[in-house]
């Protein structure tokens, strides 16, 4: 395995006249947990997308457990090394639950296979053993939209377990959960990723984000804010990231349409 899971250098995006992301250098140790927090539209999926090699960064460069954005291109690749918790679930809603656990063997199967699971599940007693790790093996052959959010969300951990990428992403896995089970969703994130796999997760939940992760990267209005060790984050640190500045709420678009300029509306810490 790679020491590095994610090597992102020079690493930016912009869409059109929008710099969702500026250039960032960072890399994320395999083995390592990463939050990743800031206000609502800073960044943060952009950001998970470019390590997911979902998006192909507009500058600089990202590599993913050693591989380039070009060679993640190949699926099977990208899926050993890669997956993803989208913020909003990508499970298909009218299949059984047992279905989109096993999507997540996809990259291994036939299309022939694959259009056969749709009939005979295939191998559902690997969706089983995975679903009994998330907590919801009774639901295996119910249909996924019965299920309520916070379920959704761990037939999508499921799913991840079937895939076992090397690192694993989750984009806000807990903001539609209430505070017990958000804990419990990060406990089970934390303990499916181990000790080998990287597990990168956005969120809201600051405090959940500092018990749980080695080291927080902090976006705010598409730049890095700070990146540092969970303990090492103040209060204060916080305070800046989270405060609203006079530009408006911080969930207001097109702010950053400036920043092509040079010029960030970050402010630091000591200058509030
Ligand atoms: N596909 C896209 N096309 C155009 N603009 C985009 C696109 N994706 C993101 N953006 C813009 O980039 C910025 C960052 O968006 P992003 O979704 O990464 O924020 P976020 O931190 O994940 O926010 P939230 O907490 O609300 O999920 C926003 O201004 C957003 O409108
Ligand atoms: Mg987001």
């Amino acid at each position: 395995m790679p020491s590095s899971a994610f090597e992102l250098r020079g690493a930016g995006m912009r869409f059109g006249d929008v710099e969702a992301l500026a250039p960032l250098d960072l890399t994320v140790q395999a083995g390592q947990r990463v939050a990743v927090v800031g206000p609502s539209g800073a960044g943060k999926t952009t950001f998970l997308y470019l390590m997911a090699g979902i998006h192909a960064p507009t500058s600089g460069t990202v590599r993913v457990g050693g591989l380039s954005v070009r060679e993640l291109a190949d699926v099977r690749r990208r899926a050993a090394a890669v997956g993803i918790m989208h913020q909003q679930f990508d499970l298909v809603p009218s299949l059984a639950v047992v279905h989109n656990v096993l999507a997540g063997r996809l990259r291994e199967w036939s299309l022939w296979r694959s259009l056969l699971s749709l009939i005979v599940p295939q191998e559902s007693e690997r969706a089983r053993e995975a679903l009994r790790r998330v907590g919801i093996e009774d639901k295996i052959f119910e249909r996924t939209a019965n299920l309520s959010g916070g379920e959704q969300q761990r037939v999508a951990l499921a799913r991840l377990l079937v895939q076992a990428p090397r690192a694993i992403l989750a984009d806000e896995p807990v903001s539609s959960l209430d505070p017990t089970r958000a804990e419990a969703m990060v406990r089970l994130l934390v303990e499916v990723a181990g000790t080998d796999r990287t597990l990168v997760a956005s969120m809201h939940a600051v405090p959940l984000a500092l018990q749980y992760f080695d080291r927080i990267v902090a976006l705010r209005d598409g730049a890095l804010l700070f990146d540092r060790p969970s303990r090492d984050v103040a209060p204060a640190d916080l305070e800046a990231l989270y405060e609203i500045d006079d530009a408006g709420p911080a969930a207001s678009d097109g702010r950053r349409r400036d920043r092509a300029g040079g010029q960030s509306m970050v402010r630091p810490p000591e200058a509030r």
